[in-house]
């Protein structure tokens, strides 16, 4: 399987083959009315308030459940606002909870001027379907630099989503991201020799995959 698609994913996961998935490694919009300020642009996400932010979190990982092979993972990206939300949500669409990793980067982002701490990690949550066994043993704490987001404002690393996906699959099992933004995700899979199937709503983010997903062929080839 390897799909790109432009659209909202809660019309798309359908298509996806029952019992398919090993795994789910997603970065949803966190809820919390992400504006860039890193740039001049100004640039939202789609579905970043709280409310639709949990609402087609919720519904995506109710849907993907049939999709998920019966020993599975599932890795989703969260803001510290939504945390407890993201992991009752995914408790309740049926997965068991395991736990939170981190990502520390090498320079705090803005956060709140007036009462938060200077945020310096985000946080990944990963659960299961069935007993899963991990390919090699890594740890709950990533290291990375920020990134430079080149492709989309809120891009995770290479390096990060690489172990988790060697860790989590081996070769030919097929890697999902339903909220792919501008593909981070499925171009590491796809560049590991995995499956891939990603799903985009912003036109600019599904240009941005589309061109990236076609360099990594052609440096393949
Ligand atoms: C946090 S960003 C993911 C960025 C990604 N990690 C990257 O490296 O490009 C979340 C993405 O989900 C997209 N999104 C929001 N609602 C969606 C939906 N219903 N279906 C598919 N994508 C959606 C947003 O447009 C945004 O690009």
């Amino acid at each position: 399987m390897a799909s790109w698609i432009e659209g909202d994913c809660l019309e798309h996961i359908h298509e996806i083959p029952d019992g398919s998935v090993a795994l789910l490694l997603t970065d949803p919009p966190y809820g919390c009315t992400f504006r860039s300020i890193s740039d001049r642009t100004n640039r939202t996400i789609a579905n970043d308030n709280p409310e639709d932010a949990t609402r087609i979190l919720k519904e995506s990982l109710e849907q993907l459940y049939p999709k998920m092979k019966d020993d599975s993972y599932i890795v989703v990206f969260s803001g510290d606002k939504m945390l407890a939300d993201f992991i009752n949500i995914i408790k309740s669409a049926g997965y068991c909870y395991q736990g939170v990793a981190v990502w520390k980067k090498s320079h705090h982002t803005q956060g709140s001027l007036i009462s938060g701490l200077r945020p310096i990690t985000e946080k990944i949550i990963y659960a299961t379907k069935g007993k899963p066994v991990l390919y090699d043993a890594i740890c709950d704490h990533f290291e990375y630099p920020n990134t430079k987001n080149e492709f989309h404002q809120t891009e995770k690393p290479a390096g990060l989503l690489r172990e988790l996906i060697g860790a989590m699959t081996v070769p030919g099992d097929c890697v999902v991201d339903c909220f792919a933004g501008s593909g981070s995700s499925v171009v590491q899979a796809k560049a590991m020799g995995r499956n891939w199937w990603g799903c985009v709503l912003d036109p600019d983010d599904y240009q941005n995959g589309y061109m990236r997903l076609n360099e990594s062929m052609a440096e393949a080839a």
